[in-house]
């Protein structure tokens, strides 16, 4: 049904248009608070078999949104109430800003992919604060994800960092660092250790002092040289994060092509993705959460995830692809397996086949 949606409708017009008008539609869901339940009880994961907990949160399922689809936290109920274990809300930059200039978004409809350089587009870590603040209604459990505004330099980044943790922390679940973007000039220069470092040092130290100390994951490019992989997880153990999340979109055009710039995400990310996991869980084994994104497109995928040593996996592009009912089938369907398999917990499979 949604296929045919998809290709007889939604298409033909443009991608960013598409999304504007869906996210209206669910901020409308959020805050429908009958209609809203009624949804949640329907799709949302509630077989417990499914329940799993990462660094003291507890997930009603492994699978989340990742982060670029709820930029301004504003539709977070609906995106739980559709059967998202988690919503990763963001990139929220300390200062408003607009974003690149449109177009900027891109369906590479044959390949299962998209290619974005939207550029944080986002209305600020003020805005984004209050829009969490008026979450309630469904149970959502809340990532928000942050980055550096574009007109602040490099050399102030740690100052934008720690005033948006400021802001966010205290709402989140957990926070995250996002150093991997491909479309705010420089960021992605933030990833090596020596800039690394005194970034996540400052942004923990504020993760660390809310009330239950939020929890702080980075987040990572597949485009990282495997030995910078090595460092950042290294880095990551000795900071004393909870966890990692790799990966972001890529700049290769391998198996594609389209040659706009930007990031490109989807199923050509998916074998690099699956890589980098196996990489970071071969250096820090269970000591980290890690939690992969990059192609994930059903179940197969997030089983093999799970295996490989995700604690949590996460999508965006298999939605514009698979629909509303995308995250509720994934973990309707890994209940089932999981029953198949005589697993009850997903701690019996999470890195099963890690090296
Ligand atoms: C349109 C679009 C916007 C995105 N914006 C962000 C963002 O603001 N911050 C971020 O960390 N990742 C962003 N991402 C990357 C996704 O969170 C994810 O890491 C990546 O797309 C790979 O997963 P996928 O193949 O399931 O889409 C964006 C992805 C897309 C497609």
């Amino acid at each position: 049904m949604y296929r045919f949606v998809f290709t007889q409708v939604l298409s033909r017009f443009d991608p960013e248009d598409v999304h504007h008008l869906t996210v209206r539609g669910l901020r409308l869901l959020s805050v429908t608070p009958v209609v809203k339940k009624l949804v949640h009880r329907r799709l949302a994961p509630r077989d417990p078999a499914l329940r799993v907990q990462a660094f003291g949160v507890h997930f009603p399922g492994p699978f989340g949104l990742a982060a670029g689809f709820d930029k301004d936290a504003g539709c977070v109920e609906a995106m739980s109430a559709l059967g998202f274990g988690h919503v990763e809300v963001g990139t929220i930059t300390a200062h408003a800003q607009p974003g690149n200039a449109r177009p900027r978004l891109f369906r590479l409809a044959g390949e299962r992919a998209i290619i974005n350089r939207m550029g944080f587009n986002n209305a600020g870590a003020g805005a984004a604060a209050r829009a969490l603040s008026r979450v309630r209604g469904v149970p959502a459990i809340v990532g928000v994800n942050i980055g550096k505004t574009k007109v602040v330099p490099e050399s102030e980044a740690v100052s934008d960092y720690v005033a948006s943790a400021r802001e966010l922390a205290p709402s989140a679940d957990y926070l995250v660092v996002n150093v991997s973007s491909p479309n705010t000039p420089g960021l992605r220069n933030l990833q090596a250790v020596e800039l690394l470092r005194p970034l996540l040092k400052a942004v923990k130290e504020v993760a660390d002092g809310t009330p239950k100390r939020t929890p702080l994951l980075v987040k990572i490019a597949p485009d990282l040289a495997d030995e910078d992989v090595d460092a950042v997880a290294d880095l990551a153990l000795e900071l004393g994060l909870d966890g990692i999340i790799a990966t972001n979109t890529t700049i290769s055009r391998e198996g594609v092509a389209s040659t706009e710039t930007g990031g490109l995400s989807g199923r050509p990310v998916k074998a690099r993705s699956l890589e980098v996991l196996r990489r970071l869980r071969s250096r820090v084994g269970d000591r980290l959460v890690l939690v992969s994104v990059g192609g994930v497109e059903d179940v197969d995928d997030v089983w093999e995830r799970l295996l490989a040593g995700a604690t949590l996996v996460q999508g965006y592009t298999g939605l514009i692809y698979h629909g509303p009912l995308w995250a509720n089938r994934i973990h309707r369907q890994l209940a089932r397996r999981m029953r198949r398999h005589g697993v009850t917990d997903l701690r019996e499979i999470i890195g099963r086949t890690a090296s």
